[in-house]
């Protein structure tokens, strides 16, 4: 095992060293510099089809979900057609709008988990289109989905997701951006500003993995924290969910995600010392209105972390320690945000001597209910 982790001590860091490969690799074959397209290994998404569609699903489990949120807010954003995203327990048990006019997107990096695996079938039988997102290649949702985007992540060892995560978001990017393409609802001007931030991501990642020794001081600082609490809006929220179920799963800390804007209904009532306060203000266009969700809970006595976009310094009135990432176009920000997160849950578990690859009641697929 000493020698599959390729010096790194525990999988789940190997995998998160991994990512800038990951995301090349699951980005480039399908996005040629030269051509104003983007090709989805042959997947039917043409106008023909994508035409009848009214409504799609997005359903997934655990991260995989949270992978699902930011594909059904960059869906409807771009191609403008209502987007659903729901936890497959949940979606399996309702009497769900399914018909041929359906597009159901599963994402999972098993392709194993049973929940998923009934909600997939569920959608065939009423005549949906199901397009899976899956890591695992050959796995059973892969076999039964009618269209597969692979997600070349490699084999992922460590039971808390990274590397999956970061590669279903490149997959959700190229899929939002095929049917909006398509649909003639994303300009050429458009397309060509998302490639050249896409693939400037590996690099960028790199360079949050160069800096995590300020990430491991940070964690060192606030491992004692009693609860923590990632806010964020729009797109930051979703990966505040992230975020948040990263500390629980191998942590074991009290974390909870939650939207800045309704903090104050509620959660806002939990805050004390001791409290840590995890504020994502990644998206500039909601950068002032996070800002003063944070100082609502800073007077509250709670510790101010934050993950900014390089340039946007007044986040250090509010935050006492800052994590930036490097500039990129709103959509990619959820991609890099999530290294830092990930980095973070990482050392905090490592500072508490918990058994990092193998947490505590949890297990990689969850192939039964
Ligand atoms: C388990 C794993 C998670 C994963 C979820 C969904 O809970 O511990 O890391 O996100 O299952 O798994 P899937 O293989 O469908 O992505």
């Amino acid at each position: 095992q000493a020698a599959e982790k390729a010096g790194y001590e525990h999988f789940m860091l190997k995998e998160i060293y991994e990512q800038p490969k990951v995301i090349r690799d699951t980005l480039t074959p399908r996005l040629p510099m030269d051509q104003d397209d983007v090709y989805l290994d042959g997947i039917n998404l043409e106008k023909e089809v994508l035409e009848k569609i009214t409504r799609i699903y997005v359903i997934a489990c655990g991260t995989a979900y949270y992978s699902g949120l930011i594909g059904k807010e960059l869906i409807e954003k771009y191609a403008r057609i209502p987007v659903i995203a729901e936890v497959a327990s949940e979606f399996r048990y309702k009497d769900p709008i399914l018909d041929e006019n359906t597009l159901m997107i599963v994402v999972s990096q098993s392709g194993e988990t049973a929940d998923t695996l009934a909600a997939l079938r569920m959608a065939k039988k009423a005549g949906a289109h199901v397009l899976g997102v899956v890591n695992a290649v050959g796995s059973s949702i892969s076999r039964e989905a009618d269209d597969v985007l692979y997600t070349w992540a490699g084999p992922e060892i460590a039971v808390a997701s990274t590397k999956a995560y970061s590669a279903q978001l490149c997959a959700m990017y190229l899929i939002s951006m095929k049917i909006s393409l398509v649909l003639g609802k994303l300009s050429t001007e458009e397309f060509r500003e998302l490639r050249a931030a896409l693939y400037q991501l590996p690099s960028q990642v790199e360079h949050i993995l160069e800096n995590a020794n300020l990430i491991e001081a940070m964690a060192k600082k606030h491992v004692n924290m009693k609860n923590v609490f990632y806010i964020g809006r729009g797109l930051d929220y979703a990966v505040a969910m992230e975020g948040a179920l990263k500390i629980k799963e191998i942590a074991y800390l009290h974390a909870e995600p939650y939207p800045a804007g309704e903090l104050k209904h509620g959660p806002i009532a939990l805050i004390e010392e001791g409290s840590l306060l995890m504020g994502l203000l990644g998206q500039e266009s909601l950068f002032d209105k996070t800002v003063s969700n944070i100082k609502e809970v800073k007077a509250r006595g709670a510790s101010i972390m934050a993950i900014a976009m390089e340039g946007n310094k007044e986040v250090e009135q509010v935050a006492e320690d800052v994590i930036y990432i490097p500039r990129t176009h709103w959509s990619l920000v959820p991609l890099l945000e999530n290294i830092p997160q990930q980095l973070f849950a990482y050392y905090i578990a490592k500072n508490l001597g918990h058994d990092i690859d193998k947490p505590r009641n949890l297990a990689k697929s969850v192939t039964v209910e």
